[in-house]
């Protein structure tokens, strides 16, 4: 597990002493997907490659938002010029990351948001990804069907544009397509497992035709108990991040569809950076998002993460 407070390596603590070092914090939400893992790697490897006058301190707040406030707070505490945020959910992180604000400390959000004002937001556009694949779904089930969705942590900004812009373009697009089951998982497969294996208690086979996930990791439990249950006949699923799992899942008809979804690294630390020393930027950096299918998939085999 991911706990204490990493700062950077011995080759950039050679070149310029721990006290007289810029400090930056970086809060991240959990790091329990690979995709999480990956977002603190990539930055942090930037920081020890690129940035010696830097530590990088980061917090792990364990998918648990009053742990992200209390890391967040004991960042603050250590003197940082700039607060790096994934924040578990918005409202619950939102009193600190103003408290930031106002004590002069820029922010910058990292693909989830917070209901304040920040410095610096950096993602990909979740409402697009959500309309998107809301398009998609009515597409591939020619405008009738049962989708279920596993749906990602409650409160996070990802999983409320993800839900809320599938529901609204499958509304107005294909009216027919009907949401019969929807539960928070998490982002974690674990849970999205359990959910998809007593879902498919409820509904008999031929009931359900397509799993929309909001990521891989949960796409890929959905999978595991379709399979479990020899019930993957007819059954599409949908997914959203771009795991070389998920690819490999598309490629062998397991999954239909996923898109990319950026895990902002190394721009989290590097515009971080920026900013830290006084540079003026733009609020939003919105970083591209793909869709794959079984149509370009192999343009993306073994590329994503
Ligand atoms: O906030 C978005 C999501 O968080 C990513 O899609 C997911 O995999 C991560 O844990």
């Amino acid at each position: 597990m991911f706990t204490a407070a990493l700062a950077l390596g011995a080759g950039a603590a050679a070149t310029q002493a721990g006290d007289d070092k810029l400090k930056i914090g970086f809060s991240q939400g959990t790091m329990e997907s690979s995709w999480r893992v990956n977002m603190v790697e990539g930055n942090r490897k930037y920081a020890e490659a690129n940035l010696p006058d830097v530590e990088l301190i980061v917090t792990n707040g364990e998918n648990n938002a009053s742990k992200q406030v209390a890391d967040v707070e004991s960042l603050l505490a250590q003197g940082i010029k700039t607060l790096i945020i994934s924040p578990v959910t918005a409202d619950a992180l939102t009193p600190v990351v103003k408290q930031a604000m106002d004590a002069g400390i820029p922010v910058v959000t990292l693909d989830r948001k917070v209901s304040t004002d920040v410095t610096l937001h950096i993602g990909a556009d979740n409402k697009l990804i959500g309309k998107s694949a809301g398009s998609y779904v009515c597409k591939a089930l020619n405008g009738k069907g049962n989708v279920v969705e596993i749906q990602g942590t409650a409160g996070a900004s990802a999983t409320v544009d993800r839900h809320d812009l599938f529901v609204e373009t499958i509304g107005k697009e294909c009216p027919d397509v009907k949401v019969v089951a929807s539960q928070v998982a998490n982002y974690v497969r674990e849970p999205a497992i359990k959910f998809m294996e007593d879902t498919l208690q409820r509904f008999k086979d031929g009931e359900i035709q397509l799993v929309y996930a909001h990521n891989d990791d949960m796409a890929l439990g959905a999978v595991t108990a379709l399979e479990a249950a020899n019930r993957q006949k007819g059954v599409m699923v949908v997914g959203i991040d771009g795991e070389n799992a998920a690819y490999d899942a598309i490629k062998a008809g397991k999954m239909v569809a996923t898109f990319t979804y950026h895990f902002v690294a190394p721009e989290g630390v590097q515009y971080g950076y920026k900013i830290a020393k006084g540079e003026k930027l733009d609020k939003e950096i919105v970083l591209p998002t793909h869709q794959v299918d079984a149509s370009n998939v192999d343009q993306f085999l073994g590329k994503g993460f």
